[in-house]
């Protein structure tokens, strides 16, 4: 078996490197199932573009396609971007389709039990109390209360420094270091104030992005290596451990202190909000509650959350500030409303507006849904069927298939969005009364769609329309009326 593992991989990184020369005046190769070797070469082939493959992929079949990799191990998925088989597999035949053991073996070891990584009765229990606590005015009112602090004394701060001293700053690590101050904030109620004008490096953040990444080299490696590297402690896997144990431990203590607040009373209101906090004082009393949940349980729960909201948001928003770079008639717009909803936007000292007040950026919320739409921050979701299945495209579903459904993809079928499909367009999301046009979640997919639906959709939201409403105030009010800067200033600080 091993022996044919060796062959397979062998095969696999010189198959492209034929394919390169075969095709080596085309943009890409024809997707071909090849004997022995299945689609595999065509995949790693295009790995640098595999979102853009997997695209055409789907296209090219009708919506729905099979990947058949080299008959040993036997790859095989059904990826599709059929809206009505997302609907079904995600909504009208949940049940039958969970994430599957390949997932949750690989993510074990740094989700844990956590929301992403559980299914049924725990998955369930933990939704509910999730749901519970931001459905309650007073989280609302304590997630407004850090994105002012945040964008007050940390974005903004940074951002007119670098503005003065004149250099360059790269934008994208400003929004990760402010997504991920605020999801940490909301999972555990610590501040590691990641984002400062010295931008430094923050262990655990760096930790939590290498056990990411090294997680995602397990889903390249065949799973007896990766097993094999796990137990003998080397390579990736070594990585990975040390990664997690830096994260472990600075959940852990964050729990500890938040434990020893609530025996002694020491908590206050408003720290009250977080997840963590939220799952220990869940069970009836809070001082029967304050034991009552194991900590590993917590450490899974903030890890879940912070995984959740930590890159999601800043993709998105990195994505949003370059097709308005790219498009400048949608800038002009969107400052068009900040300029309707707030008249004394020059002489203002600061632009914070609630949820309510934000509420009337139609066209803004129309921006982030076509950003979302092309490029949705979790590209593709994973299922496994637990039961065979016939898909409403027709396609037979083995048990134990693996069914992805291309979110990238879905953003681009012409079936949805019509012929414009592929062009950046947030007038598509208005209506004619000037509302935001519904699309049914298994349409505009880019949060999930039925029982397992983002939870988080409404204060990303929120947070996406502070943030960019507080950059373009910065570069196109604050400091354009200081320093004298021509309009159509470009975005070099990008
Ligand atoms: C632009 C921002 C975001 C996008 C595009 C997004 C998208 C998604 C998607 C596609 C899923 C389904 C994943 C799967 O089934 O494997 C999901 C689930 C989830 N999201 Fe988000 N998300 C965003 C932000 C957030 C935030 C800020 C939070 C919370 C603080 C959050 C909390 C969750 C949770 C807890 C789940 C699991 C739901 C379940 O399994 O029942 N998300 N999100």
């Amino acid at each position: 078996m091993a022996q044919f593992e060796s062959i397979f991989i062998l095969a696999a990184i010189f198959f492209p490197l034929f394919l390169s020369y075969l095709y080596r005046n085309r943009k890409s190769p024809p997707i071909t199932n090849w004997p022995i070797v299945g689609m595999l070469p065509g995949l790693l082939y295009s790995a640098r573009r595999i979102f853009a493959f997997l695209n055409d992929c789907v296209r090219q079949s009708g919506g729905t396609c099979e990947i058949r990799g080299p008959w040993f191990p036997s790859l095989y998925f059904i990826i599709t971007a059929d809206h009505m088989n997302a609907n079904h597999i995600l909504c009208k035949n949940f049940d039958n389709y969970e994430k599957g053991s390949e997932f949750n073996e690989i993510f074990f070891d740094c989700l844990g039990e956590g929301i992403f990584n559980s299914n049924s009765h725990s998955w369930k229990s933990q939704r509910k109390v999730m749901l519970l606590l931001m459905k309650d005015d007073k989280f609302v009112l304590h997630f407004q209360r850090i994105l002012r602090e945040k964008l007050e004394k940390s974005l903004i701060i940074v951002l007119e420094h670098f503005m003065k001293l004149g250099i360059e700053v790269d934008l994208q690590d400003v929004l990760q270091r402010f997504s991920y101050d605020v999801v940490c904030m909301l999972a555990v109620g610590f501040d590691p104030s990641s984002l400062s004008v010295e931008l430094s490096e923050v262990p655990i953040k760096t930790a939590f992005t290498q056990a990411e990444e090294r997680l995602l080299y397990r889903h390249l490696m065949p799973v007896r290596l990766w097993k094999l590297q796990r137990w003998l402690q080397i390579g990736e896997e070594k990585k990975l451990s040390k990664a997690l144990k830096t994260v472990d431990t600075f959940l852990y203590q964050c729990i500890a202190s938040k434990r020893e607040k609530l025996r002694c009373k020491f908590l206050a209101e408003e720290d009250k909000y977080d997840f963590v906090t939220a799952f220990m004082v869940q069970e009836e009393g809070e001082m029967t509650s304050v034991d009552g949940k194991s900590d590993k349980l917590l450490r899974d729960v903030a890890v879940n959350i912070m995984s959740a909201g930590k890159d999601t948001i800043s993709a998105s928003l990195s994505w949003f500030f370059w097709l308005l770079a790219m498009n400048p008639s949608v800038e002009s717009k969107i400052l068009q409303e900040m300029r309707a909803n707030s008249p004394s936007i020059n002489d203002e000292k600061n632009m914070f507006f609630s949820v309510e007040g934000l509420k009337r950026f139609v066209y803004l919320d129309a921006v982030l849904c076509e950003t979302l739409r092309l490029y949705p921050a979790i590209p593709i979701n994973h299922k496994t069927a637990i039961q065979p299945d016939i898909l409403p495209s027709g396609h037979h579903i083995v048990r134990n298939t693996r069914v992805l459904i291309n979110f990238y993809a879905m953003g681009r079928m012409e079936e949805i969005w019509g012929e414009d499909c592929l062009e950046f367009k947030p007038e598509r999301w208005i209506s004619e009364r000037g509302d935001l046009v519904h699309v049914p979640s298994h349409k505009f997919i880019a949060f999930n769609a039925g029982p397992r639906t983002c939870i988080g959709r409404k204060i990303s939201f929120v947070q996406m329309k502070l943030v960019a409403i507080s950059v373009l105030w910065i570069i196109k009010f604050k400091w354009f009326k200081a320093i004298m800067l021509p309009q159509a200033m470009p975005w070099c600080f990008i």
